[in-house]
């Protein structure tokens, strides 16, 4: 990030209005690492710098990358109509800023989601070109067959889709649940696989996005954390 006055980096960080800004600081509600400023000053170098605003610890930065816990009966629409949206979750400041989930988990869908306020890494995260495999445990109604399986992994077709839908790979972990890695995220789609192949999905967890995996980040449901370099780059395809 270039070096910006105070007001213009609070404003850059999505604490409010230039207005707002500029009051806070003139009030004295602005701490930069440490210290109370009640002025606009001279340049500062942002990237990574302490504030606190209204006594909220705020590290800087150019973009937010956060990983969330999701819980069930959340939803990851910008508009949420039948339950909270995921951003409930989060601090109001990564609304301001724009933050987006990355892709969608259906209300009832758990585990894993990524989120932004860079669309160049949503883009790149949610586009099929890029062969991201999102890894999902599956809890079906009826048994977990080998047919199952193997139609699972040959493709199965759906009917507003031209071509068969395949999974990347596809295990039985017990008698009703299975993991599935798919690089798409088509509506649905673990869902619509499993009815196409004549089971019911009961629940469905995301565990792991590229070589990100839930287990590792030690993220009780509905908790959210900011994703370091060595996370990020888990994400590569
Ligand atoms: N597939 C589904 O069916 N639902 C999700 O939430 C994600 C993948």
């Amino acid at each position: 990030m270039k070096k910006m006055m105070l007001n213009k980096l609070l404003l850059n960080q999505g604490f409010g209005t230039r207005r707002v800004c500029e009051q806070l600081i003139r009030k004295g509600r602005v701490r930069v690492a440490g210290e109370v400023v009640t002025e606009f000053g001279d340049l500062l170098e942002p990237d990574l710098l302490e504030l606190e605003v209204d006594g909220q610890h705020w590290v800087c930065r150019e973009f937010i990358y956060v990983v969330l816990n999701k819980p069930a009966n959340y939803e990851c629409s910008r508009k949420p109509s039948h339950h909270p949206g995921v951003l409930s979750l989060l601090p109001r400041i990564f609304s301001e800023r724009n933050t987006q989930p990355v892709g969608r988990l259906d209300h009832d869908t758990t585990g894993l989601l990524l989120l932004s306020d860079d669309g160049t890494f949503i883009h790149r995260q949610a586009s099929p070109k890029h062969h991201v495999p999102k890894v999902y445990e599956a809890t079906t109604h009826e048994p977990v067959t080998p047919e199952l399986i193997a139609l699972l992994l040959s493709g199965v077709k759906l009917v507003d889709e031209a071509e068969p839908l395949v999974a990347m790979s596809c295990r039985p972990l017990d008698t009703h649940r299975l993991e599935i890695v798919l690089e798409q995220g088509k509506y649905h789609q673990v869902k619509r696989m499993l009815a196409a192949a004549g089971n019911h999905c009961d629940a469905l967890v995301r565990t792991a996005i590229g070589k990100l995996r839930l287990e590792e980040l030690d993220l009780p449901q509905g908790k959210w954390c900011f994703l370091n370099e060595e996370q990020l780059a888990l994400l590569a395809p």
